[in-house]
């Protein structure tokens, strides 16, 4: 019998899926790079080498649905793979039309100025400075994550000492954003192109890495929906903008994906971004996305040694029953690594989702 459900990669969006779909009792397979992932420990998986679709082109016999957890793997290796096995592309979510604008970043960023989707104007690495001027960002159009792909370049100075870097190519320019506060969206369309949002949140990062999530006092629904259908997404995305000084909202990128900004959903008392990337992938009816107020603390690897688990999960609930600990079961801690989250439930939920992570790290 064939899997339900078929996730390319393993990491912690498969695993979150996986669970909402056990709940259904539907059935997951994942494939990665490595055979010991956070999906591999809530289902079974195939390893493979993940960016070559080719190198794991069984998998797709043995799945009726398949769903991305990320947006690195060449949308038009996996069509022509998909295509050698007969595996129907409208089986796939999100839509591969979409994941190929969306995984080059200069390609998604022409996109969304030609749909009138404000977004900071980019162009190749070489021209930048001729046709931007400084302040620069130098991203790679490629595979970045966590800010890993993105440079500053403020000055000249700058730009020219990262030259080694942009220079053998793939890198794009553009305009540095002066913004005010970064927000989120998580954006939901169906086949029948009906749109939901979750509520705008406000995301705090730091050192290019998402820090803190909590609810937004804006609306940036309708330019989140413009950018995603502006990609001809079906599916679940999540859209990150920025906010400007004026109150004015520029998109910055799009995640066909769940998305870390989406995270307090597990915890909200409404359908969580697991459960709508699963629904949307099977063609069911997304449901209806509201719940209550929560925050959200990423938990970082603090070290590259061993942790205490237990220990700094009893530390960060101490004394807030509003607090609950999301660890993802990843095979090792490296500092800086993305290894859980902690969601603060209620009032004053940033302060406290905080405070709980402080507790977490100190016990850990
Ligand atoms: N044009 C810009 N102007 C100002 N700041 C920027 C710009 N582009 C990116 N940044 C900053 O760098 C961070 C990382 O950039 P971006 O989101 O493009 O890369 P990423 O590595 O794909 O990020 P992630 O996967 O963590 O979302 C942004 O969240 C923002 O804080
Ligand atoms: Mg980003």
């Amino acid at each position: 019998m064939k899997f339900n459900l078929g996730f390319l990669g393993g990491g912690q969006l498969a695993r979150m899926s996986i669970q909402a779909a056990q709940r259904m009792g539907l059935t997951a397979l994942s494939v990665d790079s490595s055979p010991k992932t956070p999906a591999s420990r809530v289902a079974e998986a195939r390893v493979g080498n993940l960016l070559e679709p080719e190198s794991y082109i069984g998998f797709f016999n043995e799945v009726e649905y398949v769903l991305l957890e990320n947006e690195f793997i060449d949308a038009d290796r996996l069509r022509a793979t998909m295509a050698k096995v007969g595996f129907p592309e409208e089986r796939v979510t999100p839509s591969l039309e979409s994941l190929g604008m969306i995984q080059d970043k200069l390609v998604q960023r022409q996109r969304l100025q030609m749909a009138g989707v404000s977004s900071p104007d980019a162009v190749e690495a070489e021209r930048g400075p001729v046709e931007l001027g400084f302040p620069l960002v130098l991203k790679s159009r490629r595979g970045g994550y966590d800010g890993k792909g993105t440079l500053m370049a403020r000055t000249p100075e700058e730009y020219e000492a990262a030259r080694p870097i942009w220079e053998k190519g793939g890198w794009l320019a553009e305009s540095f954003v002066p913004f005010r506060r970064e927000l989120a969206v998580m954006v939901m369309i169906d086949g029948q192109d009906r749109a939901w949002t979750y509520p705008t949140m406000i995301s705090e990062q730091v050192d290019q890495v998402c820090d803190l999530v909590y609810p937004a006092d804006v609306d940036a629904s309708e330019i989140a929906v413009a950018a995603v259908r502006a990609m001809r997404g079906c599916g679940l995305y999540g859209v990150e903008l920025f906010e400007l000084e004026d109150g004015g909202l520029m998109v910055n990128e799009i995640a066909p994906r769940p998305h870390n900004s989406g995270h307090y959903t597990l915890d909200w008392g409404g359908p969580s971004q697991f459960e709508q990337h699963v629904r949307l992938s099977l063609g069911l009816l997304p449901a209806w996305p509201q719940g209550i107020e929560v925050a959200m603390a990423n938990l970082l690897g603090q070290s590259d040694g061993p942790f205490q688990l237990l220990p700094a999960i009893e530390a960060a609930m101490e004394g807030d029953q509003g607090v609950y600990v999301h660890w993802y079961g990843k095979e090792q801690q490296r500092k800086g690594r993305k290894m859980g989250h902690i969601n603060a439930v209620g009032p004053n939920g940033k302060k406290r989702a905080q405070e709980a992570r402080a507790r977490f790290y100190a016990a850990l």
